[in-house]
C-alpha cells in the first residue's frame, strides 16, 4: 500500500521491549534524531512477561568465563563464541548502566547487594530479578518512563510493513500500518537510513506459547522480504515448565520460571517421583531442553499430558514474596502452589535463531540492525541459556546505537529523496528457502498455521511429522495466492491481523525448512527420526535467504 504520510528521522527502532528501548535511549544519546514505532503499546511486548531474570556475572567468586562455559554448553556446539565472550564481558556493567536508567533489582536481606538466583544450566547463582517473578516488568517500566522522559518520539499501534531502500540497496526505512494513531492513521513511513529492528519473537507461530498475541515474527518476516539473511531458526526452545491447562489450550499460557527449580522446586511425575535426578548432574537445573525432552519422555511413558513442579516445601509466605505473579497465576485458574504441585508441561517459549547480524548487530542488508529475539547474534547456539534473553538485549542494543553513533554524521534534516522505493520482495538467494512474500492471508488462518506446526514442528520432529507440516502451510500459501488472484476464495483486506497471519506463515514455512534440513538432534530441536547429536554433519549454521525461484 502507498504510505500517507511520512516522518523523517535518523534511525527507527522498530519494537519496545528491553532490547529497543534501549537502543533508542542510546541513540537519543549519541545526538541521533529517533523514532520508535511499536505494534502495540510501548510495554505490550515479551520484555514485560520475562519472570525469571537477568543472567550476569554480578555475584562473587562468579566471573564471566564461567558465565561463558555455561552459554558455550547449552548451546549444543553452535554458539558463536566471540559473540558469548562479548555478551559475559560486557554484561555486568550493561546491568548496571541499566539500573542507573532506573530499574531496580531484588537486593539480598538487609543489604545493597543485588540477590542472585539461579536457573537451568547455570552453575551459580547469576540470576538477577525484581519484584520476586515480575523483572521483566520493571525492566519495561523503567525504560519505557526513561524513554518518556527524554522525550523521544514514539508511535503505538505501528504494525511495520517492509523495509525501504535507496537504489543502492542502502536502508532508507521502513513503511508501517497505524491503527487510530491521529496524524498518523493508515499507512505511511518512516525515512532514516538506520533501522533497528527489535521486534521479538514468533512464539504464536505455534498453538501454545509464553508469548504474547503480538509476537508473530514480523521482524524476521520483514527482514526474509527484503533479503536479509535469516539463521538458526529450527532453533524453537520450548520451556519445560509451562502452567498446564489443558490438550485444548490455546494461546498466550503461564510461565512457571525456572526460578522457582532455582529456588528448589522438584519436578515429579504422575506416580510422585523425581525423575530428573539420575538424568543430568544439575538434576531439575539441566539446561532447559534436557529438561522440556525428560519431561516428554517420561509424560510419553506414563501416557499422560503432563508432569508436575512441586514447591509445596516452600510455604505460603516464600510463594507470596518471591513468586507472587505465578502465584497469583495459578491460583487464578484454579491451582495452589501452596497445597499442590503445579500441572507444568513444555511450550514454545523463544526463537533462538533470528536475522543474522555481526557483533555491531548489522545485518546483511546494510543500514539495518537487529537486536533482541528478532536477531541470531550467535549467542544462543541450539539453545538459548535461561535469562541471557533480556541480557543479549542489552548489549547488543548499546553496541548498535555505538555503531550507529560512530557512522557518518546525520546530513540534513530533510529527506533528499521524498520517493519512496519498496524493498524488492523477490532478491537474489545464497541459500534456499520457499518465497513467502504476499499474497496476504486470511486473519483466521493465524489458527490453522499454529495448529500445523504444533503437530509437525513441535517439540518432538521427524521427516514425517515436518513433511506433513509442509504441506500444510504450502496448501496456505496456495490458497492465499489463489484469492489474490481472484480464482478461488476473495483476498482478505489488508490490515493488521491479515499481515500478522501472513508474516507467521512466512516464519513457519522458513522454520520448516530448516527443521526438515537438520537431520540430527540438537539443543531445542529434536528428531525422532535422528536422535542424536551429529557433529560430523550439521555442525554448522544454514543461512536462508528467500529463494525467488522456488515462488
Ligand atoms: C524463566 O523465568 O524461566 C524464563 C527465563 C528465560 O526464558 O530466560
Amino acid at each position: 500500500p502507498a504510505p500517507g504520510w511520512s516522518i523523517e528521522a535518523d534511525v527507527v527502532v522498530v519494537g519496545s521491549g528491553v532490547a529497543g528501548l534501549t537502543a533508542a535511549l542510546r541513540c537519543a544519546a549519541a545526538g541521533r534524531r529517533t523514532v520508535v514505532v511499536t505494534k502495540a503499546r510501548l510495554d505490550d511486548g515479551s520484555t514485560r512477561w520475562a519472570q525469571g531474570g537477568i543472567a550476569a556475572a554480578l555475584g562473587d567468586g562468579d566471573t564471566p568465563e564461567q558465565h561463558l562455559a555455561d552459554t558455550l554448553v547449552a548451546g549444543a556446539g553452535l554458539c558463536d563464541e566471540a559473540a558469548v565472550r562479548t555478551l559475559v564481558t560486557e554484561g555486568p556493567d550493561a546491568v548496571h548502566r541499566l539500573i542507573r536508567t532506573g530499574a531496580r533489582f531484588d537486593t539480598a536481606p538487609g543489604s545493597d547487594e543485588i540477590a542472585l538466583t539461579r536457573e537451568g544450566g547455570h552453575h551459580r547463582r547469576r540470576i538477577a530479578h525484581a519484584g520476586g517473578d515480575a523483572t521483566g516488568a520493571e525492566i519495561s517500566r523503567a525504560l519505557v518512563e526513561a524513554v518518556r522522559a527524554a522525550g523521544l518520539r514514539t508511535v503505538e499501534n505501528a504494525l511495520v510493513l517492509d523495509l525501504l531502500t535507496d537504489p543502492d540497496g542502502h536502508t532508507s526505512g521502513v513503511t508501517l500500518h497505524v491503527m487510530g494513531e491521529g496524524q498518523h492513521d493508515g499507512v505511511g513511513a518512516v525515512h532514516a537510513p538506520s533501522v533497528v529492528l527489535a521486534t521479538g519473537g514468533m512464539g504464536q507461530v505455534f498453538s501454545a506459547t509464553t508469548n504474547p498475541a503480538v509476537s508473530t515474527g514480523d521482524g524476521v518476516a520483514l527482514a526474509l522480504r527484503a533479503g536479509a539473511e535469516i539463521s538458526d531458526l529450527e532453533f524453537v526452545q520450548f520451556h519445560p515448565t509451562v502452567l498446564y491447562l489443558g490438550p485444548e489450550a490455546e494461546g498466550q499460557q503461564p510461565l512457571i520460571s525456572e526460578a522457582v527449580r532455582g529456588e528448589g522446586a522438584h519436578l515429579v511425575d504422575a506416580d510422585g517421583t523425581r525423575f530428573m535426578v539420575g538424568q543430568h548432574e544439575l538434576a531439575e537445573l539441566a539446561p532447559r531442553d534436557i529438561v522440556a525432552k525428560a519431561i516428554m519422555r517420561r509424560a510419553h511413558e506414563q501416557g499422560v499430558e503432563h508432569m508436575y513442579l512441586d514447591g509445596r516445601h516452600f510455604g505460603a509466605q516464600m510463594w507470596e514474596t518471591r513468586f507472587p505473579t505465578i502465584l497469583a497465576a495459578c491460583r487464578s485458574h484454579g491451582i495452589d502452589p501452596v497445597t499442590e504441585p503445579i500441572p507444568v508441561a513444555p511450550a514454545a517459549h523463544y526463537a533462538s535463531g533470528g536475522v543474522r547480524t555481526d557483533l555491531r548487530g548489522r545485518t546483511t542488508v546494510p543500514g539495518l540492525y537487529a537486536c533482541g529475539e528478532v536477531a541470531c547474534t550467535g549467542v544462543h547456539g541450539a539453545n538459548r541459556l535461561a535469562s541471557n534473553s533480556l541480557l543479549e538485549g542489552l548489549v547488543f542494543a548499546e553496541r548498535i546505537a555505538a555503531d550507529i553513533a560512530e557512522g557518518p554524521a546525520p546530513a540534513s534534516a530533510t529527506h533528499p529523496d521524498p520517493a519512496l522505493t519498496p524493498a524488492p520482495a523477490t532478491d537474489p538467494a545464497p541459500a534456499s528457502a520457499p518465497r513467502t512474500t504476499l499474497p496476504l492471508l486470511a486473519p483466521e488462518t493465524r489458527t490453522a498455521v499454529q495448529r500445523t506446526m504444533t503437530a509437525g514442528a513441535g517439540v518432538l520432529r521427524s521427516a514425517g511429522s515436518l513433511a506433513h507440516a509442509a504441506a500444510e502451510l504450502d496448501r496456505l500459501h496456495r490458497e492465499a495466492t489463489e484469492a489474490s488472484a481472484g480464482t478461488t476464495h476473495k483476498s482478505p483486506e489488508p490490515g493488521v491481523e491479515a499481515w500478522e497471519a501472513t508474516n507467521l506463515l512466512c516464519v513457519a514455512r522458513v522454520l520448516v525448512a530448516a527443521a526438515q534440513r537438520r537431520a540430527e538432534t540438537r539443543g531445542c530441536h529434536w528428531r525422532e527420526d535422528h536422535p542424536d547429536r551429529d557433529d560430523a554433519s550439521w555442525r554448522r549454521h544454514f543461512r536462508i535467504t528467500l529463494d525467488a525461484d522456488r515462488a
